[in-house]
């Protein structure tokens, strides 16, 4: 396809609407758009909506291709539709949520599941994801934790990469059953004060590309096709606007010649953040800022062409944000195939087959972090009665953002309970239910109940925390503990059965601080997915070992925001009075960042170093053993952390460099080794470069953040 050819031949309106994104009810509806009121609330007509660049939400072969053959019915130029959607942790089979996935250290597993959603979602007609969203975490209080992978910019890289080879594979063009991705939210999301979703954001530019940066920029490193700009300010800028962010950094910085889009209303909503009088304005500071789609607004469309013919914008704009457009479709292959592979017969063979419940399974089983065991897990094979209790035990727990999941398709805790313990008896109670703000008194029938089924039980599994629906989007909590009622179901449980493990559902860390004192078990399990119930009952009996680790630290109620990395500041809280810290609760979180146990011990040695010096162009080698020391097979996660002493600008107390998983049987040792060299110190210095600076650095190795033996070495 001649796309220069293409693009000369089109109209002014027809690349503005090819720039507009709106859901598929606004093209097929006969004259009322039911998602957001009448078509007349975007002020627009079908000889707009005829020629729409792509949809969102869109999903299934054929609705899709419904969708494609109406468009190329009305549209002039014939040019495709893009289908866009949120595949975030599956399509159809769903793995647990980023922030699960970004427990299992382990970015093999999360490129195997962004393919199997990748494949899935191409069969059903998707062009693009918008994942992977990569927004750093730092407080639980925030709703949107659960859709990315933590706290820490090096773990958060790693996945991000990870997940754009797994959706996009190496050659978008020919392998069909790869789409698209689209990184988000650009940029800084997470920061959003108090942890309140779209609340402004306020970082300077040292913390912004220390912490926050990095994993949009391993996307773009990687070869992301879109990225997705951020509904926040910046530094009193929103992202959708911020000529400085995407035009200055994302463009001509990190070089990205790829489709900026916005989120959902974004450009119309710079009139609410007091930025733009109208949506004229809008338009015009969104395409300054070098947005190539605008997502369900109109400002492009209603107002392009008189700031175009008013000298505020030049065509110029217009067409390097179509012909971005343009390529993407060219790169898919639409012009030659609109349908792009969507296909009724393969959706049905593959979606929910076992190869992608198996592996949706592996994953939830490798996200599972285990916090106490006091002797409790593994249940005993030959149980004869097992009580389960809870508010999210008897469903499936896929998760916010499932896409075209669902809930019985997906298998609960209970199921996959009686599905491995076929020989037992086993009984339900709901005990409670996950009403954050729910008192005990409210329910205390309900916990007698529950009390009475554990009494005789040989195991008691209590599964607690948050429904799907309570994180995710505009879902952020003041509070992160777990509620009254909740508290009090486990610890009357645990008084009448110590044969007892409490699994917390969440899409967020949780405040564990009361439970941890009165339950003998803990897991956390995040939010799942498809194949939960049975990954579940495999952890629990000791078919398979834990081995996730923390991707947020565990703070307590209060606490947030709370992360590894900070800095060690002038009082470090070392003691009591004059020093860092509140008066009311501990300094320490309740679990690090990087903390998770397993059914066996590990014994990880004293690093050594190769040398303890090092030069701009050498290397040191850091080696630890690593020995099973328990009385199974498990793998550990070694991680690897250095701390700059001494810097131009104050360096966090650790930072993560590295990790590594290693599977041993009982008594087995080996040895970890990880390079270090010079791309491992640099950071922005007071100068404002990214280089590394000469002094002493420590160099910490473990399976958890929280570890204070260390290595020193100098750089020269
Ligand atoms: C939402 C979310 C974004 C999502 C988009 C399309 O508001 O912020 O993550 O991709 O709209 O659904």
């Amino acid at each position: 396809m001649d796309l220069q050819k293409l693009l000369n031949e089109m109209t002014v309106d027809e690349k503005l609407a090819q720039m507009t994104q709106l859901v598929p009810q606004i093209i097929t509806d006969k004259g009322e758009g039911v998602v957001t009121g009448p078509m007349r609330n975007f002020g627009i007509t079908r000889q707009v909506t005829s020629k729409i660049g792509s949809l969102l939400g869109a999903s299934g072969a054929e609705q899709i291709k419904t969708l494609q053959d109406f468009h190329l019915d009305e549209d002039p130029k014939k040019i495709p539709l893009l289908f866009m959607a949120d595949v975030i942790h599956g399509y159809r089979t769903l793995y647990p949520v980023p922030l699960g996935l970004g427990a299992s250290f382990d970015e093999e597993l999360a490129e195997k599941c962004c393919a199997m959603a990748a494949k899935e979602a191409a069969a059903g007609g998707i062009h693009v994801t918008f994942a992977p969203m990569v927004d750093l975490a730092r407080d639980a209080r925030w709703g949107r934790c659960m859709e990315t992978t933590g706290e820490d910019p090096y773990l958060n890289s790693k996945m991000s990469a990870a997940m754009v080879r797994g959706f996009q594979g190496k050659d978008l063009e020919h392998e069909k059953d790869k789409i698209a991705a689209c990184v988000k939210h650009f940029a800084a999301y997470g920061a959003c004060e108090g942890g309140r979703d779209y609340d402004c954001v306020e970082l300077g530019d040292h913390t912004l590309r220390e912490y926050y940066m990095p994993a949009y920029k391993a996307a773009v490193d990687e070869g992301v096709e879109l990225v997705m700009t951020s509904f926040n300010t910046l530094n009193g800028i929103p992202s959708s606007a911020n000529k400085y962010l995407v035009d200055d950094i994302l463009r001509k910085e990190w070089g990205f010649d790829g489709i900026v889009i916005s989120d959902f209303n974004a450009f119309y909503e710079l009139i609410s953040h007091g930025i733009c009088e109208g949506e004229k304005e809008c338009a015009k500071k969104s395409l300054d800022a070098t947005s190539d789609i605008e997502m369900m607004s109109t400002c492009y469309v209603k107002f392009g062409k008189q700031l175009l013919e008013e000298g505020q914008i030049t065509e110029k704009q217009l067409d390097d944000a179509v012909m971005r457009i343009l390529k993407l479709k060219e790169k898919l292959g639409l012009f030659d195939d609109p349908y792009r592979g969507a296909n009724a017969e393969d959706e049905k063979k593959i979606h929910l087959c076992a190869e992608h419940r198996a592996l949706a399974r592996v994953a939830a089983e490798k996200s599972a972090v285990l916090l106490k065991n006091d002797g409790v897990l593994p249940f005993k094979k030959d149980v004869k009665k097992i009580a389960v209790i809870g508010p999210v035990a008897d469903h499936g727990m896929i998760g916010g953002w499932f896409c075209c999941g669902t809930i019985p398709e997906a298998v609960s805790t209970l199921d996959g309970i009686k599905n491995i313990a076929k020989d037992a008896e086993v009984v339900f109670a709901l005990g409670c239910t996950a009403d954050p703000n729910e008192e005990a008194a409210a329910v205390a029938d309900k916990i007698a109940e529950a009390k009475k089924i554990a009494k005789d039980a040989d195991a008691v599994v209590i599964c607690v925390g948050e429904e799907i629906d309570m994180s995710g989007e505009a879902h952020s909590r003041a509070r992160v503990s777990v509620s009254d009622s909740q508290t009090t179901l486990i610890k009357e449980v645990c008084e009448v059965n110590k044969n007892t493990a409490v699994v917390l559902h969440c899409g967020r860390p949780i405040a564990v601080e009361k439970i941890n004192e009165i339950a003998p078990a803990i897991i956390v399990y995040w939010q799942p997915g498809t194949e939960g119930g049975n990954a579940l009952a495999n952890l629990l009996f000791g078919e398979v070992n834990f081995e996730g680790k923390l991707p947020m630290t565990f703070p307590r109620e209060g606490q947030s925001p709370f992360y590894y990395n900070h800095l060690r500041t002038g009082r470090p809280n070392v003691s009591t009075g004059y020093c860092l810290g509140y008066r009311d609760i501990p300094y320490d979180p309740v679990y690090p960042f990087g903390y998770g146990l397993s059914y066996t011990t590990f014994e990880i040695s004293s690093p050594t170093l190769s040398g303890n010096e090092m030069t701009e162009d050498g290397e040191i080698t850091v080696t630890v053993d690593v020995k099973n020391t328990g009385s199974v097979a498990g793998i550990e996660t070694v991680q690897l952390y250095i701390n700059d002493v001494t810097a131009s600008v104050c360096r966090p107390v650790k930072e993560m460099k590295g990790y590594k998983k290693v599977s041993l049987v009982p008594g087995e040792e080996t040895s970890v080794t990880f390079k270090i060299t010079v791309d491992d110190l640099k950071f922005h210095t007071a100068s404002g470069k990214f280089e590394a600076e000469k002094g002493k650095f420590k160099v910490f190795v473990s399976n958890r953040s929280d570890v204070e033996d260390f290595a020193e070495f100098k750089l020269i």
